[in-house]
């Protein structure tokens, strides 16, 4: 006979549980992505040390984990509607927080390495303009992540809420202007990153083209990819080319030769932005049509309504 047990109700540090109380696989999965990079750092602690400058090291560590969380959280609308994977908005608000969490202790770190001299950390962060540009971005996100739980979007109601986290988006911007400005030499991560963002921004704005919330057609996603992947090649073909001092066009020239020795972020992007493509097609054809996601305000227990 099947169980009728209702599960256990849910205490609110028990976020691999979802909503209903129940233990749930993919917040589960979420956890473990979280925690990885602890994992990763342990390991090469372990094996290969942290180097000269041991701080240093977790400082970057920490930064690059937050400015990929933050991505991954931009990613999860994409992903949700293209892929028809409806699931993936529970564990958004759990990659957001976990963004902030490595954020916060990237400036924890820096602060730690400045031998917990605040008047020398204020200094630092007025008079460097990319520390300045991260201090704004980590304003940012500790507003986010203060209004992250179910009160707080109650209590400001669902599109002041939705307006509020609207700001991802700048926030976004201001990091990656930060990884580019502390980049000193080789800004292919950058500029990779960059490049799945304006990707995404894109998607946003196709989706804003197309008043009613139909899916935007896989052409319309294929050409997206391909404005992306060339802007992704003009940016940096522009970025090597002042920091060096050369022509442009002759950098886009040589970018544009595929060479498997170095492949340059543009190829990646129009790459990645393909299986996009890919997965929506297939998605398409064999996923059952998806009802309408209206965005009505959250009763208690019920999750975050949709946002970027
Ligand atoms: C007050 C705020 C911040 C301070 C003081 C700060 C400080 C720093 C410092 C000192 C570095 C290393 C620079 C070097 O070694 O030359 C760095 C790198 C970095 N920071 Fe921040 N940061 C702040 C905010 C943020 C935020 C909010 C994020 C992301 C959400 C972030 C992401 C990064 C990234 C991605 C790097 C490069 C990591 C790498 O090399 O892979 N930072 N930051």
């Amino acid at each position: 006979m099947a169980s009728t047990r209702k599960p256990a109700p849910k205490a609110p540090w028990q976020i691999w549980r979802d909503g209903s109380g129940r233990l749930s696989p993919l917040r589960l999965l979420t956890l473990a992505l979280l925690l990885a990079p602890v994992a990763i750092a342990v390991y090469d602690f372990n094996t290969e040390g942290f180097g000269a400058r041991p701080i240093n090291n977790v400082i970057h560590r920490a930064g690059y984990w937050a400015l990929l969380f933050v991505m991954i959280a931009l990613a999860v609308t994409p992903l949700r509607r293209i892929a028809r994977f409806n699931q993936l908005a529970d564990v958004r608000r759990m990659i957001g927080v976990g963004a902030f969490v490595y954020a916060a202790s990237h400036i924890l770190l820096f602060v730690a390495d400045q031998k917990y001299d605040l008047g020398k950390v204020a200094s630092e962060i007025v008079l460097r303009v990319y520390l300045t540009i991260g201090f704004v971005a980590l304003l940012g996100l500790t507003a986010l992540a203060a209004t992250s739980t179910d009160g707080m979007v109650r209590r400001l109601g669902s599109k002041r809420w939705q307006l509020l986290h609207q700001s991802i988006y700048l926030i976004g911007v201001l990091v990656l202007i930060h990884f580019f400005q502390q980049t000193k030499a080789d800004i292919w991560l950058p500029t990779f990153v960059a490049g799945l963002f304006g990707w995404m921004i894109g998607y946003r704005g196709l989706i804003k083209l197309r008043k009613a919330r139909s899916e935007p057609p896989a052409w319309a996603l294929a050409v997206l990819t391909l404005i992306v992947a060339v802007a992704t090649f003009a940016a940096e073909a522009v970025g090597i080319a002042i920091a060096f001092n050369t022509s442009p066009l002759r950098v886009l020239e040589t970018a544009l030769e595929f060479d498997l020795d170095v492949i340059r972020p543009g190829w990646v992007v129009l790459a990645a932005g393909l299986l996009v493509v890919a997965v929506d097609l297939v998605r398409s054809r064999f996923a059952r049509p998806r009802r309408p996601a209206a965005a009505p305000a959250p009763t208690a227990g019920q999750r975050a309504p949709e946002m970027a």
